[in-house]
């Protein structure tokens, strides 16, 4: 008998429980559907990152901190810290820029945005 009472006393918890882990599956489940965009962009900046390290890190670091004055510049958030704009930047990648030789002809306009979302995002 006694244990049936501690049953009856826990069974308005658990139903709580069980909302609340319903509540949260919902919740949790319409993040994911957020996410799918994010996956998306995040294998394009993945496919950027690749292509950086392919491409550009020959000539461009890419480290926090490192203001090393000679040499092409830093690419380290560069578009954070708004020095130019991403479609500056894509200009730069496409046409080239003083040393920097011009990726147009190397690369794909969608490749040349990955790379954009790459740098955006770090
Ligand atoms: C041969 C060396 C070299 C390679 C390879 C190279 N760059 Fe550059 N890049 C430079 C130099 C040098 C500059 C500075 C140009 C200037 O003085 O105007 C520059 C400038 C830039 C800028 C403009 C930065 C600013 O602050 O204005 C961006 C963006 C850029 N490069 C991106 C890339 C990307 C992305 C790649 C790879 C696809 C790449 N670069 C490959 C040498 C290089």
């Amino acid at each position: 008998m006694r244990n049936v009472g501690q049953m009856s006393r826990f069974g308005p918890a658990m139903a709580r429980g069980v909302l609340i882990w319903m509540a949260g599956v919902a919740f949790f489940s319409v993040l994911g559907f957020g996410g799918d965009k994010n996956t998306q962009s995040s294998a394009s900046i993945k496919r950027g990152d690749l292509l950086f390290h392919q491409l550009c890190v020959s000539c461009h670091n890419k480290q926090p901190g490192d203001d090393y004055p000679f040499g092409p510049p830093n690419l380290y958030d560069v578009l954070r810290r708004k020095e130019i704009t991403s479609s500056q930047a894509s200009e730069v990648i496409r046409h080239g820029r003083a040393q920097m030789p011009p990726f147009g002809s190397r690369i794909t306009d969608g490749q040349i945005s990955d790379l954009i979302g790459y740098l955006e995002a770090h």
